[in-house]
């Protein structure tokens, strides 16, 4: 996608993956500048901890309080985050008129759950519900996010057992699902299928060649559902336009993961 966005800018540019384990990102960072790296993506579970070491921060990065997109800038290291950007793109994509958004349950308060809460918190919600396994991860979240709510909307947490989770749900229109839960084929569901019923919109930021456990789950109680693929998009569109100054060649890399993915997004 990206590699497919610059050769249509005729500018030679390489993307690339590198693997750095939990803990190592500290390190690894002044290595990939002094390797002369103009800049990358940076994904789970690396992206609060680049926040930490970003030097200059735009302001959606201190939004977000996480960064997956780092330029480097006269040998600085610069972050934004451009999920919520994708994220908020993809769901007008998908469903055009889902502004404003109704009771939204943020299933996973990791970096993608936390950076989708906080620009929930900007934009508002009609209530916003904060699920996960960790409950001190999502109490956190929540104590953050209540000065900028500041009684806009109902904000709460709800802990991770199945008839907490179940109730909320049966009391919320939009489900967005930011856990890890589904990356491995031998994963269970996140939650029940039971528990997904119409109305309920399922919004699920993890993505596969073929659609998410979660959200051929959620479309076969009738719900309606998409994957994240779309936010990966347009989350890389945004990243692209800020180290190419220029707008995305949104065609050009739509085309190329619909290529790799066999998807017609
Ligand atoms: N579509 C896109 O463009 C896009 C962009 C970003 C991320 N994503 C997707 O979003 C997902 C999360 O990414 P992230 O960056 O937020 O990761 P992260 O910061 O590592 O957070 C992981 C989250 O998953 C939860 N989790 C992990 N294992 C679990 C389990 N066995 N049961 C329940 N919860 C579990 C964690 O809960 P604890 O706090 O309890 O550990 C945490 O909430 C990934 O699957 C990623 O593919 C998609």
């Amino acid at each position: 996608m990206h590699e497919a966005a610059w050769a249509k800018l005729d500018t030679p540019a390489e993307y690339f993956r590198i693997e750095i384990p939990l803990g190592q990102l500290e390190k690894a960072v002044p290595l990939l500048v002094q390797a002369g790296l103009n800049g990358w993506n940076c994904t789970l579970p690396h992206k609060i901890e680049m926040f930490r070491l970003t030097q200059v921060h735009d302001p959606t990065a201190l939004q977000a309080e996480s960064v997956n997109t780092v330029q480097i800038v006269d040998g600085k290291i610069h972050g934004w985050s451009t999920d919520a950007g994708g994220w908020s793109r993809a769901m007008s994509e998908a469903w055009p008129h889902s502004v404003p958004l109704g009771r939204t349950l943020i299933l996973g308060c990791g970096g993608v759950g936390q950076s989708i809460a906080r620009h929930l918190a900007h934009i508002g919600c009609q209530s916003l519900t904060l699920v996960n396994r960790d409950p001190k991860r999502a109490q956190i979240l929540l104590d953050q996010l209540t000065p900028l709510v500041a009684s806009r909307f109902p904000l709460q947490q709800v802990n991770w057992n199945p008839s907490s989770i179940q109730k909320a749900l049966s009391e919320t229109d939009l489900l967005v699902h930011g856990t890890t839960l589904g990356m491995k084929s031998d994963d269970p569901l996140p939650i029940s299928k039971e528990w997904m019923n119409p109305p309920l919109r399922v919004y699920d930021t993890l993505y596969s060649k073929d659609f998410t456990p979660l959200v051929q789950a959620a479309r076969e109680r009738g719900c309606l559902a998409e994957d994240g693929l779309a936010m990966l998009l347009h989350q890389g569109a945004l990243s692209f336009a800020i180290w190419a100054k220029k707008p995305a060649p949104l065609d050009s890399m739509r085309t190329a993961l619909n290529l790799v993915t066999g998807r017609n997004l």
